[in-house]
């Protein structure tokens, strides 16, 4: 009698649902930052794809993940490329609307040192509407999930990913990124698993503690070539170091971050464990030029992590 095969089934992975911006970068490299009222001649220009939203998205696809993408480009010829851009990186774009008008744009200034200066005009990024992003996360099945969701679209409509996240039972990571002055409404903090702003973003929301006592399930503070905060409420901070890195170009490399500490969960990697293999992400960010231009794979965040 022959034994009869068992079907193994794989566990489904776990997706990445990216709610966010998209930008065209414009990007001026080389030389030192303008003061207020001063023009500097920089080395040279680039456009390339940005924005935090979509450089998350494509940060989590080079890692692997299943990832969706919910947003809106403009009617525009930069539009076009930029849904181009996330599709070729296999990142499921049914969630990302083409609305009338331009698509955002930010202005970069890069200096000698990798560090960045960012403006940006939002265009069709303030059109991502709280129904918009419930439509899109209501098409998306799946058991469990990680939303991972960004400043740079509408807050409301932060906040209806944050509900319908929760209502779902998946874990929902908030990157304060840009944070507003008058700081969060509470029910987004404590709707998050984790919150990532970087040190300038937690002195302008208010302190970590601020941060904690909402709700927050952790905060995240990277702190760039200081390393990283892990804060949990009731508990000292962990901080873990920098991984190595040869610095081109920071812009991005929060996105980087967030994508890998979002991915690592999805994974099922304990929180420290999912910092730890975000920094190497992040710190491998900084090695290329532009927000996309040095984006790891997980074979690459591991070989760094062995380096540290
Ligand atoms: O975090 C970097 C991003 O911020 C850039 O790509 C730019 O578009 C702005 O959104």
């Amino acid at each position: 009698m022959t034994t009869p095969t068992v079907p193994v089934i794989a566990p489904a992975a776990v997706p990445v649902i990216v709610i966010g911006s998209v930008n065209v970068d414009l990007v001026a490299v080389g030389g030192r930052m303008p003061r207020p009222g001063e023009t500097v001649s920089m080395e040279r220009f680039a456009e390339v794809q940005g924005g935090k939203g979509g450089n998350q998205a494509s940060a989590a696809a080079a890692l692997g993940a299943h990832v969706h993408f919910v947003g809106a480009v403009g009617s525009d010829h930069w539009g076009t490329a930029a849904r181009d851009d996330l599709s070729a990186r296999g990142i499921d774009v049914s969630g990302l609307a083409t609305v009338e008008g331009a698509t955002g744009v930010a202005i970069i200034l890069v200096d000698d040192s990798g560090e960045n200066s960012i403006a940006i005009v939002p265009g069709a990024n303030a059109a991502v509407s709280p129904a918009a992003v419930e439509a899109a996360l209501a098409a998306i099945e799946a058991e469990d999930a990680v939303v991972v969701a960004c400043l740079e679209i509408p807050l409301e409509s932060v906040q209806a990913a944050a509900r319908a996240a929760e209502r779902r039972g998946w874990r929902f990571v908030l990157n304060p990124a840009p944070a507003p002055s008058g700081g969060l409404p509470a029910e987004l903090v404590a709707a998050a698993s984790v919150i990532t702003p970087n040190e300038t973003e937690v002195e302008v929301l208010g302190g970590v503690s601020v941060l904690l006592v909402a709700g927050a399930g952790a905060v995240v503070v990277t702190r760039g070539g200081d390393g990283t905060d892990l804060h949990l409420r009731g508990t000292e901070v962990a901080r873990l170091d920098a991984s190595r890195a040869s610095v081109v170009d920071t812009t991005g490399a929060g996105d980087a971050f967030t994508a890998a500490l979002a991915v690592g969960l999805a994974n099922g990697r304990e929180l420290v464990d999912a910092v730890r293999w975000a920094s190497a992400a992040g710190a491998i960010a900084t090695e290329g030029f532009g927000a996309r231009g040095s984006l790891a794979t997980a074979a690459q965040v591991e070989e760094r992590l062995t380096q540290n």
